[in-house]
């Protein structure tokens, strides 16, 4: 059966691109349903619109706690009738008692290779280590933030002159490759 995708975005959506281009494949056993952002100017939303998908706006600067925000959205993908949940390029933190609505549901994808540099500039962070690569992580959403359990995992070397950038821009098309895969992966065992 179809598992319905809804995907949270913050920013330009690239990742949400990539996963609603890789749904249009006959054997992909999964449909986007909603497309939420937490900023009413993400980028991400034009592409989202103009593919004729139903979108939503949950404005976090409208409520006054987390719990009202993440309430807010858990009503649209309750309303969107979600089976599965993606952040991508997500940048607020979720509460526990939203998080665990979702349990084995909800997916992430981080631009690091976890458990290596949770939380934000990981590519600054990975470049200042003197890391020889670095990569992205898609993995199950836990209340610990970028800390549940490895769906997979993509590397990329970090070159001699790398900047966060250029390592950024590397490491975003693997992104865009590992994310429905690991959809099609989490699927089927949603
Ligand atoms: C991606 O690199 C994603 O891995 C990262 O934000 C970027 C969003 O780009 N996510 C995080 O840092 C999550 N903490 P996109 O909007 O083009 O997909």
């Amino acid at each position: 059966m179809m598992k319905r995708v809804a995907i949270l975005i913050s920013g330009r959506g690239s990742n949400m691109t990539a996963l609603v281009e890789a749904m249009k494949a006959d054997d992909f056993p999964a449909e986007p349903v909603l497309i939420l952002a937490n900023r009413p100017d993400a980028g991400g939303l034009d592409y989202a619109k103009a593919e004729g998908l139903p979108t939503a706006v949950v404005d976090h600067t409208r409520f006054d706690t987390r719990e009202a925000f993440d309430a807010a959205i858990h009503q649209e993908l309750i309303a969107a009738n979600a089976d599965i949940v993606c952040l991508a390029g997500f940048m607020r933190l979720l509460t526990p008692g939203f998080v665990n609505k979702w349990t084995d549901r909800m997916i992430n994808i981080h631009p690091s290779l976890l458990p290596k540099y949770p939380g934000l500039h990981t590519h600054q962070r990975a470049i200042d280590a003197g890391d020889a690569e670095a990569g992205c992580t898609v993995h199950y959403v836990v209340p610990e933030m970028d800390a549940g359990e490895i769906i997979g995992q993509s590397r990329v070397p970090i070159q001699p002159g790398d900047t966060a950038d250029t390592l950024a821009t590397r490491v975003i098309k693997v992104e865009h490759a590992l994310y429905p895969a690991c959809l099609a992966k989490a699927t089927a065992q949603a």
